[in-house]
């Protein structure tokens, strides 16, 4: 007998549109798709936690995604719609700045968990408002950690939801693994061990030697995953065609043909 395994994700037929219309717009042709979910945890994990269980958790910008591994395949993947712009827009109304400056003071400045120094360390805020009071104002780390914490653990309480939902407490092996630019946030480990549970650890891209300083840390999870993942292509996922009549596809029945002309 014949049979099968495989593994299905569902994605929102209109950001997918939206993707391959921007490329085209490009002149680029779209040889493939892949989940940045999976191809972060391709990157960050270690064989044995992709083999055993563990979860990847890359934190970016505009969302955190998650994906789960088990004997070296992706059982599960979801994501939270938050990331690091939120934190720096809480900085940008917290503190009224606009958010270039909020973004620059979270890099340099910003954390998670407060010591006593963080209450005596100033942070200048700087300004250009013109108003001199406005201007030359300051805080201290503390306050700014105390800005920036809630939205962290509001996403890593997400998280957390997601995982128990799948069933993440099942598997033999529950390693987290923290990464995306917006996990370099000083004291986010700490912080996630409190949430997550104690296996948690912080990941870069790993499995590529010889990448240029300035793609080795963890924002670059997902890219480094994208191109080991186009490096070994699964066919399934790699050889299709857009049909033109695509645009502007809303229809399920679209979506079922295409998937029986390319699968
Ligand atoms: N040193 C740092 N400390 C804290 N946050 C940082 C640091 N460096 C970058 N970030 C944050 O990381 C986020 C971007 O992460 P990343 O580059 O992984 O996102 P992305 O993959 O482009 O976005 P998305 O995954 O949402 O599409 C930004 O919100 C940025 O503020
Ligand atoms: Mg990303």
């Amino acid at each position: 007998a014949l049979s099968v395994d495989m593994h299905l994700l569902t994605v929102d037929l209109d950001a997918i549109e939206t993707l391959i219309y921007a490329i085209g717009r490009c002149d680029l042709e779209l040889a493939g798709l892949a989940s940045s979910a999976y191809v972060a945890g391709v990157s960050s994990l270690v064989e044995d936690e992709q083999e055993l269980g563990a979860a990847c958790i890359d934190m970016g910008g505009g969302t955190t995604g998650i994906s789960i591994f088990l004997r070296k395949h992706m059982i599960y993947a979801d994501c939270v719609r938050m990331g690091g712009e939120h934190v720096t827009a809480d900085i940008s109304m917290g503190l009224e700045m606009p958010a270039s400056v909020a973004e620059r003071i979270k890099t340099f400045h910003g954390g998670l968990v407060a010591t006593g120094m963080d209450d005596r360390e100033m942070i200048e805020l700087g300004g250009e408002t013109g108003d001199w009071e406005h201007d030359r104002r300051g805080i201290s780390r503390a306050n700014l950690i105390g800005i920036m914490r809630p939205r962290v653990e509001e996403i890593l309480e997400e998280v957390r939801a997601r995982l128990d939902a799948a069933g993440f407490d099942q598997l033999p092996g529950q390693r987290i693994v923290l990464t995306g630019g917006a996990s370099q946030v000083p004291g986010l480990d700490v912080l996630a061990a409190r949430i997550l549970g104690q296996q948690v650890r912080l990941g870069r891209p790993l499995r590529v030697h010889g990448l240029p300083q300035a793609v080795t840390g963890p924002a670059f999870a997902a890219t480094v995953g994208l191109a080991l993942f186009a490096a070994h292509p699964q066919d399934e996922w790699w050889d299709f065609e857009i049909p033109a009549d695509r645009y502007p596809a809303r229809s399920l029945r679209r979506a079922a043909r295409w998937f029986r002309e390319n699968w």
